[in-house]
């Protein structure tokens, strides 16, 4: 069984997640998509609206499950039995934080190995930040999310 842990805030999932979700599903038997508790990040979903999200939108891959995990990502991924941990690397710019954190994963659990996977081009700029702040002031974000992701976001910033 080969199983990929796919870890990140998803403050709110992406098409640029999703895309790396896909491609992930079709490399791995099972892959688990891990929503990190951050204590020093405070979200705009919370754990639980994150997750419903994420549910929704992978509805139809029977072999993607949503879960949440704190503590170490390594000891997640043990503890799950997962051979893989799945980043997404977009641009060079994102690449010193992925080297370094694959690096260090990789001194703290020497049986897990990190997978970077490439989202489509269209999506090399897409990041739940700058989403967030389109959405917040009032900029269309339908090409960027999920018709349910949209909808959502629309909703937290109509209150
Ligand atoms: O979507 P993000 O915010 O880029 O995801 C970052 C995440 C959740 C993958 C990272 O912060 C993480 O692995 N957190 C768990 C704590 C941990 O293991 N830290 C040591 C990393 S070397």
């Amino acid at each position: 069984m080969r199983r990929a842990v796919y870890p990140g805030s998803f403050d709110p999932v992406t098409n640029g997640h999703l895309d790396v979700i896909e491609r992930a599903s079709r490399l791995y038997d099972e892959v688990i998509v891990a929503v990190a508790h951050n204590e020093s990040k405070t979200g705009l979903f919370s754990f639980e609206e994150r997750m419903a999200l994420l549910q929704e939108v992978v509805a139809h891959h029977p072999n993607v499950r949503i879960t949440q995990f704190s503590g170490l990502l390594v000891d997640y991924a043990r503890q799950v039995q997962a051979q893989v941990i799945i980043r997404g690397l977009r641009a060079v710019s994102d690449f010193e934080y992925e080297f370094q954190m694959a690096l260090m994963n990789r001194k703290l659990e020497g049986g897990v190995e990190t997978m970077f996977l490439m989202p489509k081009e269209e999506y090399t700029y897409l990041s739940s930040r700058l989403v967030k702040e389109i959405a917040r002031l009032g900029g269309n974000i339908d090409v960027f999310v999920p018709d349910s992701i949209a909808r959502a976001l629309r909703e937290k910033f109509s209150r």
